[in-house]
């Protein structure tokens, strides 16, 4: 028999249908989809992250602090890629819901599974998703806000989906940070047959598109992202650095020793990666620190 979760089914339809990689028809009419040219499937996580475990074991870190040690009902891991952190997010909540724009990591994240326990897989755009309101108490977005060309949009939609008491905790690469000033240097390296130079940093722009970049890359500065985050109707709760260990030189710092630094340079709105986590609500002053 059945059990019914506590926030009821994941949409009108029945779960499997959704689940299985189809969109429902009413999330079509909520608004136009992503970037189109933003298409991920061609992208090789294997060898885009190889050599890069330390920085999984610092994100998988940070996402476990910033889910905190109460239950979760049901979570949705919006953007799992090839489900680098899709397992420990499995393990952590009572049900598992992962959706991706790009079918194919969800195939291969299908496939990966234990079937046991298989994931609930949905292949959705985060700008409509194929779920009813208030499904779900918690979601995390990992990597994805720097793709988003309508940040605030996306975050609407999972407002919508969101509980009133539940939370979101995704990361982004605010600017200025190191990662915009290497992209930066890249760019300016750059055979740019004619293009002029265009310095991301310290753009006065809101938000900056990042050059050179295989996918449409979005740079917010940092009073944009608390904009976009309040505008969806969230207030921010708390905030975690992270992102040396991604660079050569602290390439070998253990995990433990590269969260301790990063939070004790968590003044210095330098580094590249912010985890945030964030709750339905308005603002209500400055957010703790990690
Ligand atoms: C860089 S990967 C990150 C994957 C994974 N979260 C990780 O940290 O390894 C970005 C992922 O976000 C997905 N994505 C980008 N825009 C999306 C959107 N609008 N809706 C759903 N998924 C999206 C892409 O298909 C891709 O799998």
């Amino acid at each position: 028999m059945a059990v019914e979760h506590p926030r009821g089914p994941l949409s009108g339809y029945a779960d499997e249908a959704v689940t299985q990689g189809m969109e429902s028809p009413d999330s079509k009419e909520r608004g136009p989809p992503g970037i189109p040219a933003s298409s991920f499937a061609g992208l090789d996580f294997s060898s885009l992250w190889k050599g890069r475990e330390r920085t999984t074991l610092v994100e998988s870190e940070l996402v476990q602090r910033a889910l905190g040690e109460g239950p979760i009902g049901r979570l949705l891991e919006l953007g799992t890629g090839n489900g680098r952190l899709s397992s420990q997010l499995q393990a952590r909540a009572n049900e598992y819901v992962g959706a991706d724009r790009t079918p194919e990591f969800l195939r291969e994240l299908r496939g990966d599974s234990d079937s046991s326990r298989p994931p609930r897989l949905a292949a959705a755009d985060g700008y409509r998703l194929p779920f009813r309101e208030a499904a779900f108490d918690a979601v995390v977005m990992v990597r994805v806000y720097n793709f988003l060309e309508r940040p605030t949009a996306l975050l609407q939609e999972i407002r919508r989906v969101l509980g009133p008491d539940g939370l979101l905790v995704f990361s982004c690469d605010p600017r200025p940070s190191i990662a915009t000033l290497v992209a930066d240097v890249k760019w300016a390296l750059a055979d740019r047959r004619g293009e002029p130079f265009r310095f991301a940093t310290f753009a006065r722009q809101r938000s900056v598109r990042i050059h050179p970049s295989s996918f449409p890359t979005f740079a917010p500065n940092y009073p944009a992202l608390a904009e976009d985050i309040a505008a969806a109707g969230f207030r921010v709760d708390r905030v975690w650095s992270s992102g040396l260990e991604d660079y050569l030189p602290f390439r070998s710092m253990p995990a433990r020793f590269s969260l301790t630094l990063a939070t004790a340079l968590r003044p210095i709105p330098f580094l590249p990666t912010l985890f945030v986590r964030v709750r339905p609500g308005r603002v209500d002053g400055r957010p703790r620190q990690g």
